[in-house]
């Protein structure tokens, strides 16, 4: 059995691009696989968050968590900083990481591009997601294309680690869709689709009503062709809906294109908006319950509970390996 972990930051909507990208994959291991699943508001208030928005937030992603089809029963389901070693070893792993490194990584490159004054918290973002990471040994980490680069780095930080103060971390692998990696925006098919976009009409939101789906669906751009095929070169929009339609509804992109061959896109985008909104609507009505149950915080404690037991076995064995002195 392989370890999993992986995160989702509570900083406004999830979009369908969380969902494809990371989150099925996530329900998907968890049948097989040891599986640590988080909602990381460490790193979400490395951009100013305001602190009722954030706790609300992180509620609601581990409802969507729950909804979407973790099972916390047999996926450790908890908040970052419930487990206070990932603070910890986060600030271990920065003093083994380089400035050079740390600004390469694009993920900061765009974030604090053109502003005025950029947190030392964003900068240092990707130690800290490696410390969630190497904190579990985890051997599989899923994540959409994104997250690439911060595994690369992490994976360097754990040899850098291992080859100072001896054999100890795991070197982690990136478990990415093939396709579905990388969900691309409705109104531009070269960003990715992000909660952050200021245009709503530019993503799918999980909890969207299926009216505003349908809308945005309708609405979402496509090229002057008609052709339903994917060719992500020449055709990137319509391979994007492809895309979606192709994990929302379970069906081979070969399948798509034979199913609407010769039909051009007005029959394509409504069955899309139908197959979106069937995925959408039962995990909302399963998100709705979960909120009222009120049984989220047994679940986030249970979480916390069994990932400190591994978390804080591996921070008091690389503090040894680094040599601090244990308290007696
Ligand atoms: P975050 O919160 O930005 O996104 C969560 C996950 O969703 C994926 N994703 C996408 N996949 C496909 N298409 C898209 N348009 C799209 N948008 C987002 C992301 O790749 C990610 O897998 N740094 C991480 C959170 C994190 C983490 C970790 C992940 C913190 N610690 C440890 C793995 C392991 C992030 O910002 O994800």
């Amino acid at each position: 059995m392989k370890r999993v972990l992986s995160g989702i930051q509570p900083s406004g909507q999830l979009t369908l691009g969380n969902y494809i990208g990371a989150m099925q994959n996530f329900v998907k291991l968890q049948e097989t696989e040891e599986c640590f699943f988080m909602v990381v508001d460490l790193h979400a208030i490395t951009v100013p968050q305001e602190p009722a928005a954030l706790r609300e937030q992180t509620e609601s992603v581990t409802a969507l968590f729950i909804a979407a089809g973790i099972d916390p029963a047999k996926s450790s389901t908890f908040v970052q900083s419930h487990v206070r070693a990932h603070s910890e070893l986060g600030w271990l792993f920065t003093t083994l990481a380089y400035m050079g490194e740390l600004e390469r990584m694009t993920q900061f490159k765009d974030k604090s591009t053109g502003k005025d004054s950029v947190g030392a918290g964003l900068f240092v973002y990707p130690t800290l997601m490696a410390a969630d990471i190497l904190l579990y040994n985890a051997d599989l980490v899923p994540v959409g294309d994104d997250q690439k680069q911060h595994l690369e780095l992490t994976r360097d930080l754990a040899h850098r680690f291992n080859s100072r103060f001896g054999d100890f971390f795991k070197v982690p692998e990136p478990y990415i869709p093939k396709v579905g990696a990388r969900i691309m925006s409705l109104d531009d098919a070269s960003k990715k689709m992000s909660k952050s976009n200021p245009n709503p009409g530019s993503f799918i939101a999980l909890l969207d009503s299926p009216d505003v789906i349908r809308k945005k669906l309708s609405r979402a751009t496509t090229d002057s062709g008609r052709e339903v095929k994917y060719d992500p070169a020449n055709k990137p929009e319509v391979s994007n809906l492809m895309t979606i339609y192709s994990h929302c509804a379970g069906l081979s992109l070969d399948a798509i294109e034979a199913q609407y061959d010769g039909q051009g896109y007005g029959a394509f985008k409504k069955d899309l908006a139908e197959a979106v909104v069937s995925v959408i609507e039962p995990l909302q009505a399963r998100y709705n319950e979960i909120r009222s149950s009120g049984a989220i915080h047994d679940i986030l404690k249970q979480g916390a509970e069994r990932a400190s037991v591994v978390a804080d076995e591996t921070l008091a064995k690389t503090k040894e390996l680094m040599g601090f002195l244990a308290p007696k």
